[in-house]
């Protein structure tokens, strides 16, 4: 019996903590632009009874994102999409995150969104940071989630001088994820699919540690220390939330975003991580 196929993005511990709890029993596509960390994931879950294959990937790059999403539809029909792959604002510059976690996002719902088959599902994962920052505009939120793919990085204020720093491109970054979905669930409802986000709050994770240790790590840790849940996520949370959108039990929900972050969010509105002054 031929399998269904999963595309996976990102070999990062959100996406290994999600393929692990749906991929049982289906054909993994695993991308990453570090193909070495592909390389590695994909070991440890053949050799724990999953089918992978690595294939290198760099989701900020089109010719790229085509070459898996073409490997995996000829291979049969994609089912089930998983994207896990980003930089953190404590990894790269603001054109990165811009072009990774925004373009990249954008491109790849896009793609994998011409070839889902009737009844799949897919999750990318977007942040708890898309939530801590002030509404957008009406035309700003609409832009960000129609704009055609190949101009996203064109629109004003994804330009230099209204970015103030790389923590501000990655929240923009997570708020256009957010819309994009909102944009191509309806595209993707055509073909009979269904697709959403998780915004996690901090999971411990190598991205996580190196904010930890970045410029903003007593923000970090700070903000898990007072939450209502008081501590860090796992990956394992994550995927529990993913496990719901993928699977029958969520069949009615799509274009929805759903925040797992131990309560920050709404302690950082309404209760002890408000900051002083203005939130932005
Ligand atoms: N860990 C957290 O606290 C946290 C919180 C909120 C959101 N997130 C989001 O979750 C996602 C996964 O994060 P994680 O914690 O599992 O990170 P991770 O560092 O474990 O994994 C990220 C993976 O993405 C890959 N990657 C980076 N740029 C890429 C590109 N251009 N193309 C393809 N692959 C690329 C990296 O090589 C890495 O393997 C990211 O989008 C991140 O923003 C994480």
């Amino acid at each position: 019996m031929k399998k269904d196929i999963m595309i996976v993005t990102g070999a990062g511990q959100i996406s290994l903590a999600i393929a692990r709890r749906v991929g049982f029993g289906k054909k993994i596509f695993l991308g990453d632009k570090r193909f070495a960390n592909a390389e590695t994931v994909a070991s440890i879950m053949t050799d724990t009874g999953f089918d992978v294959t690595a294939v290198e990937t760099d989701i900020s790059s089109p010719k790229s994102v085509k070459v898996l999403v073409e490997t995996a539809a000829d291979y049969g029909d994609v089912k089930y999409f998983v994207n896990g792959a980003g930089v953190s604002p404590s990894q790269a510059p603001v054109e990165t995150v811009l072009k990774v976690d925004l373009y990249g996002t954008a491109v790849l719902l896009e793609e994998v969104g011409k070839v889902i088959a009737e009844g799949g599902a897919g999750v990318t994962i977007s942040s708890q940071s898309g939530w801590r920052m002030p509404q957008l505009t009406a035309e700003e939120d609409r832009l960000l989630a129609t704009t055609p793919t190949e101009e996203l990085l064109a629109l004003d204020i994804l330009q230099p001088k209204n970015i103030r720093d790389t923590l501000h491109a990655y929240q923009l970054a997570k708020r256009c994820n957010e819309k994009r979905v909102m944009y191509e669930c309806v595209r993707w409802s055509e073909r009979g699919a269904r697709l959403n986000a998780v915004a996690p709050g901090i999971i411990v994770t190598p991205l996580a540690r190196d904010e930890f240790n970045g410029p903003r790590g007593d923000f970090y840790k700070n903000m898990f220390a007072k939450c209502p849940a008081g501590r860090p996520g796992t990956a394992d949370e994550i995927a529990s939330v993913a496990e719901l959108l993928l699977s029958d039990a969520g069949s009615f929900i799509t274009g929805s975003t759903f925040l797992a972050d131990g309560g920050a969010t709404a302690s950082y509105y309404y209760g002890p991580l408000r900051p002083k002054g203005d939130i932005k």
